[in-house]
């Protein structure tokens, strides 16, 4: 049985097949897709959500769809993810998000983060979560410090899978260990 979390706004859980078209429109946002390497069409996005389901099923967790427990609507994903690629960081798990822009600014991303690292540091058993993005992606890396990763430049990286001479090349890589998360629990 796939893990699903529910927080006192949020809902997340396996995706189903509605989910697809919401999730398509969110690439044709530019605000969403401002730090993100574009889809070449709806194949490619379509093969992305067969790729969280598989992950899905692989560990029974992953990046849970997003739904608003007060109306039910998909508004993106918050979850964990093992790194789909070799870095000096890996074998990792990431916590990552991806909203909606309608949804931004109301704390859905934390929220859900939160919940994400709870499940990855009790049910999961995991040691450590990491969390990339690019500099420039201030909305994100904020997220990441609101929910107590710490950064240290020297853990900064070329993304492999981003193109030589890309803008976007460069990571700032985030962690948070379970040690550190029991701390900052305890303090809330
Ligand atoms: C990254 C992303 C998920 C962040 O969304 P977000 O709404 O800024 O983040 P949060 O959900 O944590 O919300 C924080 C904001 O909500 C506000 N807020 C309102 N109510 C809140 C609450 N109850 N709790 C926390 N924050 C709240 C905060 O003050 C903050 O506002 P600010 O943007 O004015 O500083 C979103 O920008 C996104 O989807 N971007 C595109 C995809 C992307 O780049 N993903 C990351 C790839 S690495």
């Amino acid at each position: 049985m796939p893990l699903a979390l529910r927080t006192p706004r949020l809902l997340l859980r396996p995706w189903r097949d509605a989910d697809v078209d919401a999730f398509a429109a969110m690439f044709d946002d530019p605000a969403v897709m401002a730090f993100l390497l574009p889809a070449k069409d709806r194949a490619a996005i379509e093969a992305i959500v067969g790729r969280v389901r598989a992950h899905f099923e692989q560990h029974g967790y992953g990046w849970w769809a997003a739904e608003l427990r007060e109306t039910g609507a998909f508004i993106g994903f918050v979850g964990l993810s093992h790194i789909p690629f070799e870095a000096h960081f890996t074998p990792a798990v990431e916590v990552g998000w991806r909203l909606a822009s309608a949804h931004w600014g109301k704390g859905y991303a934390t929220e859900g983060a939160r919940a994400a690292l709870q499940a990855a540091f009790t049910q999961l058993g995991l040691d450590q979560i990491v969390s990339i993005t690019v500099p420039a992606n201030q909305r994100s890396w904020r997220v990441m410090e609101r929910i107590g990763m710490t950064h240290d430049p020297g853990d900064d990286f070329d993304h492999p899978r981003v193109p030589d001479g890309n803008p976007m090349k460069r990571h700032v890589l985030y962690r948070i260990d379970r040690a550190r998360w029991e701390e900052m629990s305890e303090r809330h």
